[in-house]
């Protein structure tokens, strides 16, 4: 058993074999396009990444530190290829509009590395605790497992919401898994996110576990939930449709 069991609590949540969501009716909208993120964007893809996860960031560093996290985060991008060639960008208007980090089970996942560390220390104390427990909680509840795909950090700047965006970057996510052999795909999301859950269920994904633990283990979006106890649904879709 991990030691994480003793700061999470995990629930399995069988499928219903019954049940089927219709992941169709994906609007497709033309005017964007997604396409993996340049070297010259990572200043306009951590700003949205930034503002998409702001009360996290709020928690972890506080206002007067989030532009020291979004600096950190770039350096992050600008370090590690293997996390920068995940990223993808959704075009408007020759304008990046959203983003998602895409990695399948193929791709190993670093977070641990000596520059990351030397950047947390640049923290104040108590936010460099809470990093350092989140990266370890997240490190382990993200791994994937054997023909899984995996995405991540999900955000659109917050005037072009509600427009399809985060439908296709989803779409393309489908895509690029597959293509690298993953048979599924998964995502966490907040509990008390139900825009992005409605979004995901639309999209065919169904929730497979849930995550519950203290917000220093967890941290996320939610705020003032009683107890500091938040909670994750992993969710997942099976991309073995794709075949058709
Ligand atoms: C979640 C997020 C990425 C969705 O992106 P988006 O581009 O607005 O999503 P879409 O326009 O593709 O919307 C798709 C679906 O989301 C849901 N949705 C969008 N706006 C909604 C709203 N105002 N209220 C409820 N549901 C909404 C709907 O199901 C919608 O489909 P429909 O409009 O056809 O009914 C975006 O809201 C965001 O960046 N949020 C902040 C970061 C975040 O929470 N990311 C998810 C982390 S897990």
């Amino acid at each position: 058993m991990s030691i994480f069991r003793l700061f999470i609590k995990v629930i399995n949540i069988s499928p219903d074999e019954n049940f089927s969501l219709k992941s169709a009716e994906i609007r497709k909208n033309k005017d964007v396009t997604i396409r993996p993120m340049k070297l010259e964007e990572f200043d306009r893809v951590a700003e949205i990444y930034l503002n998409g996860f702001r009360n996290k960031y709020v928690y972890l560093v506080g206002e007067k530190y989030l532009q020291t996290a979004q600096n950190l985060y770039i350096k992050h991008l600008k370090s590690d290829k293997n996390i920068r060639n995940g990223h993808y960008v959704a075009m408007v208007n020759n304008e990046i509009k959203g983003i998602c980090r895409i990695r399948t089970f193929k791709d190993p996942e670093n977070i641990f590395t000596f520059d990351i560390f030397k950047s947390l220390l640049t923290l104040p104390i108590l936010s460099l605790f809470k990093a350092l427990f989140s990266l370890l909680t997240v490190d382990y509840i993200e791994r994937c497992e054997k023909n899984e795909g995996y995405v991540d950090i999900l955000a659109v700047d917050n005037t072009y919401r509600g427009k399809g965006i985060g439908q296709s970057l989803l779409s393309r996510a489908d895509e690029e898994c597959y293509k690298r052999g993953c048979t599924k795909i998964s995502l966490l999301v907040v509990l008390s996110n139900f825009r992005a859950r409605r979004l995901y269920e639309k999209h065919g994904y169904v929730p497979t576990k849930l995550y519950l633990g203290r917000r220093i283990f967890l941290f996320g979006t939610e705020v003032n939930n009683a107890n500091e106890i938040i909670g994750f649904f992993k969710m997942e879709k099976n991309l073995e449709a794709l075949q058709n």
